[in-house]
């Protein structure tokens, strides 16, 4: 078989690129390893930056999200015993977030693919990239129990942090960049009204808990634990009055409590592949960088890399220039790297560090204790958290 675009992955960056290369005219074809139910249900981002919603939209994949997501205007911070709302359209020129889950847009890209696109592949394991630097890359893979080939013009690793593709860059070209935390988070999933209308991120001497949603009767939240925590230690009533101690400030409400639907462990790391480009070989989202999940930004990162490849790969099929692809690996990295900070700087000023002490915590707090009360602190927060725009050329 042979296309013009052969994808690595149905995750958010494999699907969203598929879609915007099928709404520039350019043919591709989707090899995911998993099937479609497990795609479609795993559970994992909640917060869309409004460059992401305006993709989707753009993409023709808006349609459900703009009728049950949830924007949000604002954020809460809880320390010391207060709260405060950073207002994110105030403090950003009218940018907002949406909540929506990431299993949502998945759900919303594959009927999409399926019903207008190229071919999508469940159950076809990528097991190499082969010739990268040449003029016909050839994706191998194995489906339906047969070993197949894919010849491409151009090859999109998107295929998560665990994935094949970023093989396809020599080990002497690539540089990975690489830090892990003492922590990780308990994230559940309840069948419980959120307590607020707003998302909450809280720091506290128990450590951090964040409460966010998927929707007016379905809670999001997450505790950070110890690494290596098993969910056996945990049972819902520790977790409801853990959150309940870690989220309390001034005028809080407690929680309301509901039934656990699902409930992991998530391990946190910082994570960046360098270059995101070989030869005719492009890497996206995950494949390439990870970050910490305070501050919400895999996914978005994820879209923003396909929206600089699409627009690239979509100018290099209209005008035969390759100068956009040539500038790809540094046109993300700029925005990858402001992400990266910012994931680790939500991560270390809210969370607890075991291996610190009263001067380290005395930081924190009055780090918090700036953004609450500068605005410029506030605004440089919120500028990140609506999102850093994508740097395509106007
Ligand atoms: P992925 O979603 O990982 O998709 C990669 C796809 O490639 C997968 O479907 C995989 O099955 C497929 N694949 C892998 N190898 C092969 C192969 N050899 N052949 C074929 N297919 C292959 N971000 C947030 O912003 N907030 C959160 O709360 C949050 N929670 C998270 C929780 C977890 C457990 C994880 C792992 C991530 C979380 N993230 C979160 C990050 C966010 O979900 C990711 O950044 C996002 O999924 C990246 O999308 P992607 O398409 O690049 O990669
Ligand atoms: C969610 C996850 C995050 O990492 C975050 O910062 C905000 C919300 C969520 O899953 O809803």
């Amino acid at each position: 078989m042979h296309t013009t675009v052969g994808i690595i992955g149905a995750g958010p960056a494999g699907l969203l690129l598929a879609r915007l290369l099928h709404v520039a005219g350019i043919d591709s074809v989707v090899l995911e390893s998993r099937d479609r139910a497990y795609v479609e249900q795993r559970q994992r981002a909640g917060i869309l930056e409004q460059t992401t919603v305006d993709a989707l939209r753009a993409a023709g994949a808006g349609e459900r999200m703009d009728r049950e997501g949830l924007v949000h205007h604002g954020i809460e911070l809880r320390f010391d015993g207060r709260a405060y709302r950073l207002d994110l359209p105030g403090l950003t020129g009218g940018r907002s977030v949406m909540v929506y889950a990431q299993t949502e847009v998945v759900k919303d890209l594959v009927a999409l693919q399926l019903r207008e696109g190229g071919p999508l592949l469940f159950e076809a394991e990528v097991t190499g990239v082969e010739g990268a630097d040449t003029g016909r890359p050839v994706i191998r893979y194995s489906h339906g129990g047969r070993e197949q080939v894919l010849t491409c013009d151009y090859v999109a690793g998107c295929d998560g942090f665990h994935g094949v593709a970023k093989r396809a860059v020599p080990e002497a070209a690539r540089r990975t960049h690489e830090r892990a935390y003492p922590y990780s988070w308990l994230g559940v999933l309840a069948d419980a009204p959120p307590a607020g209308d707003e998302l909450v991120y809280a720091h506290s001497d128990r450590g951090f808990a964040l409460a966010s949603m998927r929707s007016p009767v379905v809670s999001r939240l997450y505790l950070q634990v110890p690494n290596g925590t098993a969910l056996a230690d945990w049972p819902d009533g520790r977790i409801w009055d853990e959150l309940d101690a870690r989220l309390a400030a001034d005028g809080s409400r407690p929680l309301h409590r509901g039934p656990i639907t699902a409930r992991s462990v998530l391990p946190m790391r910082s994570h960046v592949t360098e270059p995101m480009r070989w030869g005719r070989v492009f890497l996206a989202g995950d494949a390439a960088h990870i970050v910490p999940p305070t501050g919400a930004k895999g996914l978005n990162l994820a879209a923003a890399d396909v929206l600089v490849l699409a627009h690239a790969l979509a100018a290099r099929y209209a005008t035969g220039s390759t100068e956009l692809l040539d500038a790809y690996s540094d046109t993300c990295l700029k925005r990858v790297w402001r992400a990266e900070h910012f994931s680790w700087f939500m991560t270390t000023t809210l969370h607890t560090d075991p291996g610190h002490g009263p001067f380290e915590h005395r930081l924190q707090l009055s780090q918090l204790d700036r953004i609450a009360t500068s605005s410029h602190a506030a605004a440089e927060l919120a500028h990140n958290y609506v999102g850093v725009p994508v740097g395509l050329p106007v």
